[in-house]
């Protein structure tokens, strides 16, 4: 696996377009297999999270071609409701095509999903879910059967409102007869965004990013194109990174209301933020000041996406604070790393206790996975001498080339292949 150095110091100037959201593209991939007709997806993100989706569709039987940063997606010629062990672990999203392959084929074998190690993230409530529609689930060998046979509309209450879950349930209901309602679902970006994909292909829902989405059945979809959300999770790695470097950056695509919650938190205390349609300036000059205390909860609230990074950043500002995840129970594998390179950071349970200290040094310190990778990088751009972040796999998941984008913008930052 290769890693990054890094030679930190370095102010961050420029303009940067954000590339499409990850989180958006990969349940718009899922919600491919409801559709006979060709779709064209604009903009595609070349993370290694979206490839493993298309790699997946492709065993489905899909095919797929990429037109320069277009996706032609042909479903048509789907024909296996199976997902493989081998396939499923390479990405937790291989989840999101149980609702649509159900939605299909109304009977799908799919193996238990893979991902970041961040918590046991277990898929109860998408199957609690299945089940209030009248799927039959059982789980053998590592395998969740569905016999959807008896599928039909109905009302289901999330015990959390979870993004994946959320998105299953919206995609498995497309071509229920009568109306199907979500209550308590997740209300992120990215729902609205599968919304307004699925809407553009005939299906009839409505009331994402509320608390409540109503599904009205649909005989079929048709094809189309449609151009996915930009990702408000690395524009906002970004912005932290500004506000760590120093500089004068211009982040182009993001609105600036998908990351309100982090724009609040950091404008006049680490760096100041201009927002203006679809541009979000950043102007950090000096030492930023401490956050107090930061809490990560569910879409609008501070996304735990952004935890690892806002760490990081808690490191180096003037005073003390406190960061508790209550979305991941287990999301602070980056901090021992950080320690390593002087952080002062003690954990207990779910909350670290950050004391901004004047410096972080240059170390060898190791990603375990994607979004701690990130804030590892980040703290290796501002750190006295030489970083070296491996990991690099972690991070492809959600970032299309992360140090080339660093780089455009000053930082001094090299893969190096072992
Ligand atoms: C999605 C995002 C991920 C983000 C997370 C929270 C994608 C591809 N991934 O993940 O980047 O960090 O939302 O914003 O969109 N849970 C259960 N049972 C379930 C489902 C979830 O207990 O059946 C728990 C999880 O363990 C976790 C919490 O609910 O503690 C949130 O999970 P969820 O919202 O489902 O996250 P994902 O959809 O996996």
């Amino acid at each position: 696996m290769a890693r990054f150095l890094i030679h930190g110091g370095r102010k961050l100037f420029g303009e940067l377009n954000i590339t499409a959201a990850k989180n958006a593209y990969l349940p718009i991939l899922a919600a491919c297999v409801l559709c006979d007709d060709k779709i064209v997806l604009h903009n595609y993100p070349y993370y290694s999270d979206t490839e493993s989706m298309c790699k997946i569709l492709e065993c489905l039987g899909a095919n797929i071609n990429k037109e320069g940063f277009d996706l032609v997606v042909d479903p048509s010629t789907i024909s296996s409701w199976n997902i493989e062990s081998e396939l499923a672990s390479q990405v937790r999203s291989s989840i999101f095509m149980l609702g649509p392959i159900l939605g299909r084929f109304k009977k799908a074998r799919v193996a238990y999903p893979g991902g970041c190690e961040i918590g046991a993230r277990p898929i109860d409530i998408h199957l609690a879910g299945f089940r209030k529609l009248g799927v039959k689930v059982s789980e053998r060998h590592g395998y969740i059967y569905c016999d959807a046979s008896q599928m039909s509309a109905g009302q289901i209450v999330l015990d959390f409102p979870s993004v994946g879950a959320t998105e299953s349930l919206m995609m498995a209901s497309v071509f229920l007869k009568g109306e199907t309602q979500i209550l308590n679902p997740a209300r992120e970006p990215e729902i609205v965004d599968l919304q307004n994909f699925l809407i553009k292909l005939g299906a009839k829902v409505s009331g994402a990013g509320t608390g409540k989405i109503i599904i009205r059945g649909v005989e079929r979809l048709t094809g189309g194109d449609y151009d996915p959300i930009k990702d408000r999770i690395v524009a906002g790695t970004y912005i932290i990174a500004t506000a760590m470097c120093g500089g004068d950056v211009t982040f182009k695509g993001v609105k600036a209301e998908h990351l309100a919650s982090l724009i609040d938190k950091l404008d006049k205390t680490a760096c100041k933020i201009y927002a203006k349609g679809d541009k979000i300036r950043v102007q950090a000059d000096g030492k930023p000041l401490s956050l107090g205390k930061i809490e990560t909860s569910v879409y609008p609230g501070l996304p735990t996406d952004l935890q690892a990074q806002i760490l990081a950043l808690q490191t180096i500002s003037k005073g003390s604070s406190m960061v508790c995840e209550n979305v991941f129970e287990s999301r602070f594998k980056h901090v021992p790393e950080l320690v390593k390179m002087g952080a002062d950071v003690h954990i207990k349970d779910r909350v670290a206790f950050v004391r901004g200290v004047d410096k972080l040094y240059g170390a060898s310190v190791s990603g375990m996975e994607l979004r701690g990778t990130a804030s590892l990088i980040l703290a290796g751009l501002v750190a006295e001498g030489y970083t070296t972040v491996s990991g690099s796999k972690h991070v492809d998941r959600g970032y299309h080339q992360i140090e080339k984008e660093l780089s455009v913008l000053g930082a001094d930052i090299e893969r190096v292949e072992d």
